[in-house]
């Protein structure tokens, strides 16, 4: 269906009773286009009236956009170029002859004014705002209650994009490198599909089933048929996949997915494409909420987080609410933290699965401490320093902690501690305690990954102190040994550690000029 993508402008929530006179008289400040959101919509403009106020070259850009949308095109100006007279002499456009009167837009939907006179635009913006009728004022964007958006055509498909206003080199911008990277049969298999909507409707009534349809027909030879311009081929294999479709109700699944620290660009491959077929997903609280924009929009979001100490959701009312949704049928995608089966109780998740009969997959995500190494310029082993690499848990309590204290104070490897904000003073006495060196290196990356990270150095001495004064946060990682001292000279994400220079270990005392390019230092 031919329509226009429009952004709705959002009043701002204090907006005065006239603000349509703020707009009117060129104060911006009230509207802020560049900060207000936009909504935005695609508008069926079949047989409806449009204004456009002016008859030059930009005002025939205006019409010949609108009129593939069949939109009724009316064109007031004193005199049309050749093009738009054109248009007046064919019947595809109405000319109203003379100078803007408001009267014209008294039955028009949507009002476009495109003169290269600052003054006639203004009032037909006031005009327009008066009627409460959606305006564009062509490169005035504080006059504008509606903007064009740069567009990606591709058959019935239209991609839309804008800045509100904004930015609009840069809308322009990614619009051409869509263009180049959209193949044109993509147009070619969205026509296919309109062509034959009713038949899939009709013959796959489930929604979950035409869901499957839809992800197998893309995941077919169809569109590179198209591609070759083997439209009948393409064609038939369509119709055979419609005939084939299963429609059977579907038993549900559940998915546990490693989400990794935060920075959704370390999710995986597998995850997103999951993320994106989910029905209902069941997150942990250190998901970021960048990977969780990622998953499918109508897909039930269930926060299932749990702090430290603050149990939100009871493991087995995750157990039930996984069961109880998979049972329906749902494809369930359990979002962990990190990687599921590295101190995310992954294990007990799927052991229960697998006791219901429930079908599971496991996703790997990549852990706190692997992300965290990596943007701190930790490298976990070294041939000079580290040999081997543990994951210890610093959360399990006092009383009964059995772990390999020994072992873990020997040199020559690297200890990542979990969970260890509030165990530092614990991690420290019995490495000490075992003969760990008061002077070994140790770095405290908190928010790893995300935007706020920061990283903590200390040394084994000093690290229960060095927290406090630092009111080092969870979720934070602890690394001791000594590779956690080159992140001083080796960090290149976000800011320069915390204690670089306070000469916390032997290998790395200097720290890098946090100005100074990470690149240009490697280089
Ligand atoms: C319950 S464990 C979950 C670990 C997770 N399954 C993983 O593989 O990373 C939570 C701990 O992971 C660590 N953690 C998770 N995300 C982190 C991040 N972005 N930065 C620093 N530490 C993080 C913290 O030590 C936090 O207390």
């Amino acid at each position: 269906m031919p329509s226009l993508a429009l952004p709705t402008p959002v009043a701002p929530p204090t907006a005065p009773a006239d603000a349509a006179l703020c707009m009117a008289t060129g104060d911006a400040t009230d509207l802020q286009p560049e900060l207000n959101p936009l909504f935005p919509a695609f508008l069926d403009l079949r047989g409806r009236a449009v204004l456009v106020v002016g008859g030059g070259v930009v005002a025939l850009r205006k019409i010949t956009a609108l009129l593939p949308t069949g939109a009724r095109v009316r064109v007031g100006a004193p005199c049309l170029i050749p093009g738009i007279e054109a248009m007046s002499a064919t019947g595809a456009i109405e000319h109203l002859d003379g100078r803007f009167e408001p009267a014209w837009i008294d039955d028009a939907w949507l009002v476009v004014a495109a003169t290269d006179d600052p003054d006639v635009n203004r009032a037909v913006a006031e005009a327009a705002e008066a009627r409460r009728l959606w305006v564009n004022v062509v490169d005035d964007a504080p006059l504008c209650s509606f903007q064009v958006p740069a567009r990606v055509e591709r058959g019935p498909l239209q991609i839309a994009i804008s800045s509100g206003g904004g930015a609009p080199m840069l809308a322009r911008h990614l619009r051409e490198r869509l263009e180049t990277e959209i193949d044109e049969s993509v147009g070619a298999l969205g026509t296919l599909l309109v062509r034959h909507r009713r038949r899939i409707r009709a013959g796959i009534a489930d929604t979950g089933a035409r869901r499957r349809f839809f992800d197998d027909v893309m995941n077919s030879d169809i569109q590179t048929r198209l591609r070759r311009g083997d439209h009948d081929g393409a064609e038939r294999a369509l119709l055979t996949r419609i005939e084939q479709a299963d429609t059977a109700p579907r038993t549900g699944r559940v998915a546990l997915v490693g989400a990794g620290p935060g920075d959704a660009g370390l999710l995986t491959l597998r995850g997103l494409r999951l993320l994106n077929e989910a029905d209902v997903i069941l997150h942990d609280r250190l998901v970021s909420a960048e990977v969780l924009d990622l998953a499918r929009r109508d897909a039930e979001r269930i926060e299932v987080g749990k702090e430290a100490g603050h149990h939100h959701v009871p493991q087995d009312k995750i157990h039930a609410l996984m069961l109880e949704h998979a049972r329906a049928g749902r494809r369930v995608v359990r979002l962990k933290g990190g990687d599921a089966f590295v101190f995310g109780r992954g294990g007990e998740e799927i052991e229960f699965l697998r006791d219901h009969g429930i079908g599971y997959e496991v996703v790997p995500g990549i852990t706190a401490a692997l992300a965290c190494a990596a943007y701190a310029g930790i490298p976990l082993t070294h041939r000079d320093h580290a040999q081997s690499v543990r994951f210890v848990t610093a959360h399990s309590k006092a009383e009964n902690d059995e772990l390999d204290w020994a072992g873990f104070a020997r040199e020559g490897q690297t200890l990542a501690f979990y969970m260890g904000v509030a165990g530092l003073e614990r991690v420290r006495a019995r490495l000490l305690a075992h003969g760990r060196a008061g002077s070994t290196p140790c770095a405290l990356v908190e928010n790893g990954s995300r935007p706020e990270q920061r990283v903590v150095l200390a040394t084994l001495d000093t690290l229960p102190d060095t927290a406090r004064a630092h009111d080092v946060r969870s979720p934070a990682l602890l690394f001791v040994g000594e590779v956690a001292g080159l992140a001083a000279r080796l960090h290149w994400f976000g800011d320069a550690p915390i204690g670089a220079n306070a000469g916390t270990n032997d290998i790395a005392t200097t720290a890098r000029d946090p100005d100074e390019a990470p690149l240009a230092a490697a280089a």
